[in-house]
Formats: structure tokens, sequence, C-alpha cells
């Protein structure tokens, strides 16, 4: 074991198997991603069983790929951290048992990581010094909360969805109005060429003060729509809709985020999540932060989606507070973060 730390991640829990090396919990030495997402399109969804084998192909070769990149042995690892839930349990299986096999025969520490959390520290790969306490807004594929921050590793939910996350309502969206997998980077570049209040969509506000969110009901109306279209036999403007349905979880969103930092007399707003990718978001957020001289942070693109780089990351501070996993870690596809 070298002097340095050097923590390698394994992430597998969706449909891209990644790994990085983190030295010194600040330099990235290399962080590589392979997608599954060609693969699953052609079933606008992923597929469990096709995830799991597919990661089983590609982990080992991304393992020596990230060590070779990162001109790193595994006899200069100082631990493996691996992500174990929430996700596809099958997928988070190839990643935890081979962690648990490279850490046990390598005499390694083990570190287990929640995907969630690793969302939010895709944050702390880029910006410096980040004040706590702070409202961490996090939108992903299958989750959608408001969480106080007041130190690592430090949570408290204030709200969450009662229904689909905001990634999901986008995936679906997407799919009915006959779009890709995944779909919610496509309703965002789709959503340059529409008018956002073209289509009268619903805000679901859950009651004055509540941090929790809904979108299940949006869903149902950007379907309803589609369908009456489609009855008339009258065509929609896919561009004009996307852009509704885009204006109509942004608002929510950032309205929502807004009112929580305020209600706990916070300065500091953090997103997370493959929507914080969301163009439009981004730029309400950070038009209504300014408004309010709250400071924001988000990931630049490339760490909002998954990747293994915010689990070495999140792996970095566990490892410092001596936090190990045990030879039981086990794969927990709704693993809780808060
Ligand atoms: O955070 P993530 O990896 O999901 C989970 O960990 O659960 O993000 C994936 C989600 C997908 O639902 C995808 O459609 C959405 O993030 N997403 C976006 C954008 N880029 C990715 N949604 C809206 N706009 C985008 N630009
Ligand atoms: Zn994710």
């Amino acid at each position: 074991m070298s002097e340095k730390e050097i923590i390698m991640a394994v992430e597998t829990s969706c449909d891209e198997t990644a790994v990085a090396v983190l030295e010194n919990g600040q330099k990235l030495l290399s962080n590589l991603v392979s997608s599954q997402i060609k693969i699953h399109q052609k079933f606008g969804g992923v597929v469990p069983e096709i995830a799991s084998r597919h990661h089983l192909e590609q982990v080992n070769r991304l393992i020596e790929l990230a060590l070779k990149e990162a001109d790193v042995t595994f006899q200069q690892l100082s631990a493996i951290a691996v992500t174990y839930g929430p996700g596809l349990v099958g997928a988070l299986l190839v990643g935890v048992s081979t962690a648990k096999a490279l850490a046990y025969s390598l005499n390694l520490p083990l570190v287990g990581v929640n995907h969630i959390e690793g969302h939010i520290y895709a944050n702390w790969l880029v910006h410096g010094n980040i004040e706590f306490p702070l409202v961490c807004l996090i939108v992903s594929g299958g989750h959608t909360a408001l969480v106080e921050m007041r130190g690592h590793g430090d949570y408290l939910l204030l709200g969450q969805t009662q229904d689909d996350a905001a990634g999901e309502a986008f995936d679906k969206v997407a799919r009915a109005m006959g779009l890709d997998y995944p779909g919610g980077p496509l309703v965002d570049v789709l959503s340059h060429e529409g008018d956002g209040k073209a289509v009268k969509l619903p805000r679901s506000w859950m009651g004055k003060d509540s941090c929790d969110f809904s979108f299940s009901g949006l869903k149902t109306s950007v379907l309803n729509y589609l369908n009456k279209a489609a009855q008339k036999g009258e065509k929609v403007n896919k561009a004009d809709l996307a852009a509704s349905f885009q204006e109509s979880v942004v608002e929510v969103l950032v309205e929502k985020t807004i009112k929580a930092v305020k209600k706990r007399g916070l300065k500091t707003v953090l997103m997370a999540g493959g929507v914080s990718a969301n163009s439009l978001l981004r730029e309400r957020m950070k038009g209504r932060c300014q408004e309010e001289q709250i400071n924001l942070y988000y990931p630049p693109l490339e760490y909002c989606t998954d990747n293994a780089a915010m689990i070495s990351k999140a792996a970095h501070y566990h490892y410092i507070k001596g936090e190990r996993s045990g030879w039981d870690l086990n794969a927990i596809s709704r693993l809780k973060l808060y």
C-alpha cells in the first residue's frame, strides 16, 4: 500500500458500468464509463437481466483499463469502493461481488456507497468549498427529494415525491411522444424548439408549505393530451408539448427548492442527479438563486448522470472517517439515504 490514499470505485447500479480511481480525495486519476444505453434503447427502457449480463462482461475489463490509465497497480490501492444500492439488484450484485472479491484477495478495506449519495458528492468533485448547512435537490431517474445537509453524511429529509421521480416522468412522457430512451435529454433538446406556454398543463404544489412532490398527474395530463389528439386525428406539436411539460416540472422543482431554503433559513442550494443536467432547470434555478442571494452548486454535465468518480468522492469522506463495510455487504435495491 502506498502512503497516498488511492480509492478505486466501481458503479453498476443501472445501465452504466463505471470505474474511477481517486488520489487523496482530490485528484481523479481515471474515470471510465461504459454505457449500455444503445442496447436498452430498442426495448424502450432498461432490461434488468440484460443490464446484469453486460456489467459482468464489462466490469473486469474496465477495472484493468482504469488502473492502467491511472498508472496505479492493485497493490497501490488504499480501498475499494462500490455502489451497493439503490438500483437494480442483479446489476448492483455484479459490482458488489467484484469489489468484495478484490478487496478480500488484496486485503484492502471495502467501502459501500449509496448511489444517491454519490450523485450528491458529484458536486465536491469540482466545487472546492461548499458551505453547510445547505438544501439539496435530488432529481434522478428513481428519486426526487429535498434534503437538508448539515455536514458530510448528515441528511434530513424535507420532502420527496409521492409517486413518480422527476426523471421517471421525463422518460415516460418522452416514450409516449415516441422519443428514445432515456427521454430526459431528448425532451430537453426538443424543448428548445417549442413554446413552454403553448399547452396548459398542471403544477402539483402538494399544499402551501409542502416540500413533497407529485409528477404522476402531470404525466397523465400529457398522456391524455396525446390520446385526445390521436382520437381527433390532430397532429401534435411535440416541441410545444415537450417544452410545456418541462416548464411545469422545472417551475415546481425550482419554487419548492427556494421555499425550502427560505423556510430553513439557509443560504445554499445544491442540485444532484441526472435531471440536474436539464438546461431549463439549471437556468431557472440560477436566476432564482441570484434573485434571492442564495449560493447555488450543481455538477458539470459529465458528472450529472451515472459515473464512478462521484462514488469515489463519496467513498473518500467515509474512508477518512474510518467507515468500512463488512464482508457481508450486499446489494440493496431500495437502500435508503435519508
Ligand atoms: O440520476 P440518474 O442517473 O438516475 C438515477 O440514479 O436514478 O439520472 C437518469 C435520469 C433519467 O431519467 C434521464 O432521463 C434524466 O436523468 N436526465 C434528464 C436529462 N439528462 C438526464 N432529464 C431531463 N433533462 C436532461 N437534460
Ligand atoms: Zn444515478
